[in-house]
């Protein structure tokens, strides 16, 4: 009776010391969401019970090792015991009744995560390699994803060409994005500060760098900013460079065209394509003039520039947009020297 009494004080001694210990390492960043004080509160029960288990396994093992020990004089062999009901049943049923429980909670928290607000606001999310691009139901794109405080936004999210997955540490949710599929990310974020989104999945060489900076906001600075993004797009809006750049961004051509000289692989870069001679898989070689440009677009497998493959580029482009769409988009084309 004396071993179990001291074996037990010791249990519940190392578990809280354990679990204590857990929790001052801050295993998890700042608690920046409605749905991370959901999975924290989940996450923190486990570790206690984990906390326990630990101390459960250790102080019987450890404790039969040196006071059950063999002595000096000791010879002989140790008492023989074979099957013990009870506590088969115990072991059996007691971690039964655990994992059902959490199997509930486990269920219960999910749901609480997912719960959807149906005054959620949306913002399109486009992932492609390497960098992130938020679409704003107003009408313009933002390399930063803005966020209004204490309001749920959801995220339709879609990859132009592998895996990706949208993760902030501190809002604790992590989704997948699939290409040909919309994946949704749904968050309330209730801390106002700066945080860092990253791709939780290898896709490739410029994996590391794919962060984009989440910025939440008070509904003054929301506002604020949702106006100064709009004021930009209506001023683009009026010189055709900048409904060609708007054009651009709406479309997704820069998911395989680069603007910078960058190789995507997909499809040729835009900078310094005017006025060059673009070598064809044919053998010939052409001008980009903006005639082939608009070819280019209209009819994408006209002329293919060596080195790419026919039947990449959509080719609806021709029917989508109108006569004077595709001539904003050269325009732009056109000033990227
Ligand atoms: Cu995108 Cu890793």
């Amino acid at each position: 009776m004396r071993h179990y009494v001291i074996a037990g004080v010791l249990v519940i001694v190392l578990a809280v010391a354990t679990y204590a210990g857990l929790m001052a390492v801050h295993l998890m960043p700042a608690q920046a969401s409605a749905q991370a004080v959901t999975i924290d509160n989940l996450w923190n029960l486990e570790l206690a019970v984990i906390s326990f288990l630990f101390a459960l396994i250790m102080v019987p093992l450890l404790y039969s090792l040196f006071v059950f020990r063999r002595r000096k004089d000791e010879k002989g062999e140790g008492e023989h015991i074979e099957g013990n009901t009870t506590l088969e049943i115990t072991w059996t049923v007691v971690p039964l009744i655990l994992v059902l429980v959490f199997a509930y909670l486990g269920t219960y928290t999910l749901g609480e995560v997912l719960a959807v607000d149906p005054n959620a606001m949306e913002v399109d999310v486009i992932a492609r390699q390497w960098a992130w691009q938020f679409d704003y139901p107003q009408g313009f794109s933002s390399k930063e994803l803005h966020l209004l405080v204490n309001h749920q936004v959801v995220l339709n999210m879609k990859s132009l060409d592998v895996l990706h997955d949208f993760y902030v540490p501190q809002f604790r949710i992590k989704q997948d994005i699939l290409p040909g599929e919309i994946t949704t990310y749904r968050i309330t974020p209730t801390m106002i500060g700066d945080f860092t989104a990253e791709c939780a999945q290898l896709c490739g060489t410029g994996h590391t760098y794919m962060t984009a900076t989440v910025i939440v906001q008070s509904q003054s600075d929301y506002d604020a900013w949702i106006k100064a993004q709009e004021a930009a797009a209506a001023a683009a809006a009026q010189t055709p460079l900048g409904r060609g750049q708007q054009l651009v961004a709406q479309n997704g051509c820069t998911g395989c065209h680069s603007v910078d000289g960058s190789s995507t692989g997909i499809a040729p870069t835009w900078k310094g394509l005017y006025q060059s001679q673009v070598k064809l898989n044919n053998g010939t070689a052409v001008t980009a003039d903006a005639a082939y440009l608009t070819e280019s677009i209209v009819s994408p497998s006209a002329k293919i520039v060596a080195g790419f493959q026919d039947n990449v580029m959509p080719k609806t482009f021709g029917t989508a947009l109108t006569q004077s769409q595709i001539s904003d988009i050269v325009t732009y084309i056109e000033s990227l020297k």
